[in-house]
């Protein structure tokens, strides 16, 4: 895409300064404060960063803060740790030993409207965690090894994450909604020895089969030797005789100690599958220290969070958001985090509203395409609960358009609390664009300044920043101390994805402007990325998904704006000769991409779009920015010279009329 495609139209006047009350008991307090530390963190990151993870417990301390050889960073060299250890021992063995670490709440509720909950301490959480770890031991799970979780949202799968980091195994959590396929694929590329996952999961009132997915996966995954299931569902699972194990069978046998395994800062401790421009999707490599300190600082400032909060980020554990603000980022801080296991919308739209009331929720954090669907479902849901509790939201995934915020702001808020609006990526590990919460006035729409560390601009192809108000490319020019260490098994994947588009800079793959007070506006992705309800998904994958089906000849996917979503799919298929197109045809392909990646993938039936050829170049590249006007119901406008054939443009939109 070329610079001049990236062009924003959003203008936003309204600003919201913080409560002078909020910013009195803020951990950062002024605007001053917070551009002192930034400059400092910026010009002398080893004495920050240095600082910060000394709050941390090290078994060894570090030789040197930060090695740069571009683009390998190393953080805390030298130095041992272990995230577990830190996540819990270190409450455990302190006055929070009965401190509340997790609050979960099932998603089923009974006659009397009675749902399951359970309350975790740190001690518990601790002792749970390490007779997990000795479960993984006894079946000869070690260091280095890579252990995939496919879970519901139960305390278990908190367990096993942090069983994993506890023994130094590396975890690739794969979210449930992702098809035996998808699941397959990411065995393969990791080469894991082990599954953990439930009989099955609750997904507003039906039961998602997990344990029948994990079973067609492994069946084609040699590497695989034990398959760890969680009784959840207490549905029929086959269990396979020497391979599958019942966590609450194997876990008898298991003491409730076991000793945190001294990690190197750069030692792997997880892999996360992703969405890119191309291919397959790839896995995400974070190591020790350095997330562990980017985690645990941005969770305590961001969310400006307090020995007394109840915290709930409503991610899955399956994205990143999940990792670092469900889990280990609000564990680090010694806080309290509530998990719930299902739907917004189960029984009722009210669900997430009557839990804040219920638990005293201080902070809450979700996604735009949430806070959509809460508009959608309506505010009489929302005033139904009292919601007093609160003194803080966030926003994260994708931009949130003026109006949703607005929305949020005045009817979850209650005009009392600030919004902070995150932007980041798996790749970066933590926050990066942010507001905080005692300090930043917010405006609608914009994730506003950079967070400790950061050194973001936004700029041309040549690599120099752009002026105020004009788009440009997303880059990071120095290394932060979360930051992806590259992805997995393909180093030079790694190198040409993140670092080759503008030279000595990292590019997010994102466009962006900023405006006269610095404040940064992006705009989405400029890649072939879309973000569908906050889920990334790569274009490409969906398109070989739909070539893979036998009545398929070629396939071409492309985004369009979406009210709800964000962005949603829209496919353009050519078919293979004396295939029929139709509504049972579109059904079939739907199924297809759902089974090979998983139902997020799948787009509307209303949005495939049968074509007998596609619009390509001379070179026989499909044109993509044509495919998106008509998509996006726009006019075609610019260069079309370079078409192969021009009555396709012209068919491909009377298809639509
Ligand atoms: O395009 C940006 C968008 O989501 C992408 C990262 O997706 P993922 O790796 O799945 O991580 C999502 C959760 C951290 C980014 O490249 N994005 C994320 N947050 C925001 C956003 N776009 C605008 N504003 C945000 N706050």
């Amino acid at each position: 895409m070329s610079q001049s495609d990236i062009t924003s139209v959003l203008v936003e006047h309204r600003r919201f300064p913080p409560s002078a009350a909020f910013s009195k008991q803020a951990h950062i307090k002024s605007m001053a404060q917070y551009k002192k530390m930034y400059a400092e963190s910026i010009k002398k990151p080893e004495v920050f960063f240095g600082r910060v993870a000394k709050e941390l417990h090290w078994f060894k301390p570090w030789k040197k803060v930060l090695e740069w050889k571009e683009p390998f960073a190393k953080w805390f060299v030298g130095a041992k740790t272990n995230l577990s250890y830190n996540c819990l021992d270190r409450h455990a063995n302190s006055a929070r030993r009965n401190k509340i670490a997790l609050i979960w709440e099932g998603e089923p509720v009974d006659e009397a409207h009675i749902s399951h909950t359970r309350n975790i301490s740190y001690d518990s959480l601790l002792r749970q965690t390490c007779q997990f770890a000795n479960v993984l031991k006894s079946l000869g799970v070690k260091k280095g090894d890579r252990v995939m979780i496919y879970m519901p949202m139960i305390p278990e799968a908190a367990f096993a994450m942090l069983a994993c980091a506890r023994i130094g195994a590396v975890h690739s959590v794969i979210f449930g909604g992702f098809s035996a396929e998808a699941v397959k694929d990411r065995i393969q590329d990791c080469g894991a020895s082990a599954v953990i996952t439930a009989d099955g999961g609750y997904r507003r009132g039906s039961v998602i089969e997990l344990k029948k997915n994990v079973d067609a996966a492994v069946a084609q995954c040699p590497t695989i030797k034990n398959v760890i299931v969680v009784k959840r569902t207490g549905q029929p699972v086959h269990m396979e005789s020497g391979r599958d194990h019942w966590w609450h069978e194997l876990q008898q046998n298991a003491s409730y100690e076991c000793k945190a395994e001294p990690m190197d800062s750069e030692d792997p401790l997880f892999i996360l599958y992703t969405s890119g421009s191309t291919g397959k999707p790839k896995g995400i490599l974070h190591t020790t220290g350095g997330y562990m300190v980017g985690s645990y600082l941005t969770t305590k400032y961001v969310f400006d969070l307090k020995e007394d909060d109840t915290y709930w980020c409503t991610a899955d554990i399956g994205w990143v958001t999940g990792h670092t603000y469900t889990l280990y980022g609000a564990l680090l801080n010694g806080a309290t985090s509530l998990i719930y296991e299902g739907a917004p919308n189960h029984p009722g739209p009210d669900r997430l509203w009557q839990i804040i009331d219920k638990f005293g929720v201080t902070i809450f954090y979700t996604a735009p395409t949430a806070i959509r669907a809460f508009i959608k479902w309506g505010e009489q849901h929302v005033l139904k609960h009292s919601l007093k509790s609160l003194r803080l939201l966030g926003t994260v995934g994708e931009p949130i358009n003026p109006e949703a915020w607005m929305w949020y702001h005045t009817v979850i808020g209650k005009k009392r609390c600030p919004i902070v609006d995150t932007w980041w990526q798996t790749e970066t590990g933590a926050a990066m664009l942010t507001p905080l919460p005692g300090v930043t006035p917010t405006k609608p729409g914009t994730a506003t300044l950079p967070f400790f560390g950061v050194d973001i601009a936004v700029v041309n192809k040549e690599g120099k920043e752009v002026p105020p108000n004009v788009g440009g490319l997303l880059v990071i020019r120095k290394p932060w101390p979360s930051m992806l260490r590259g992805i997995y098994g393909d180093p030079e994947r790694y190198k040409k994805q993140y670092w080759s588009e503008i030279k000595g800079f990292y590019f997010t793959g994102d466009g962006a402007r900023r405006d006269k007070d610095g404040y940064f506006w992006v705009m989405g992705r400029i890649d072939d990325v879309v973000n569908v309800a906050g889920h990334r998904l790569g274009t490409m994958e969906v398109e070989s998904a739909l070539v893979g089906h036998i009545k398929v000849a070629e396939a071409a996917v492309v985004a369009r704006p979406d009210d709800l979503r964000g962005q949603a799919l829209v496919a353009f298929v050519t078919l293979k000769t004396g295939q029929t197109p139709g509504d049972a045809l579109k059904d079939e392909l739907r199924a297809h991409v759902g089974k090979e990646i998983g139902s997020l993938a799948k787009p509307d039936a209303a949005d495939i779009r049968f074509t007998d050829s596609l619009p390509k170049t001379r070179s026989g590249k499909i044109m993509r920015r044509l495919l998106r006007e008509i998509a996006s119901g726009g006019e075609v406008k610019g260069d079309t010279t370079t078409l192969e054939d021009f009555s396709i443009l012209a068919k491909l939109r009377t298809d639509e009329d």
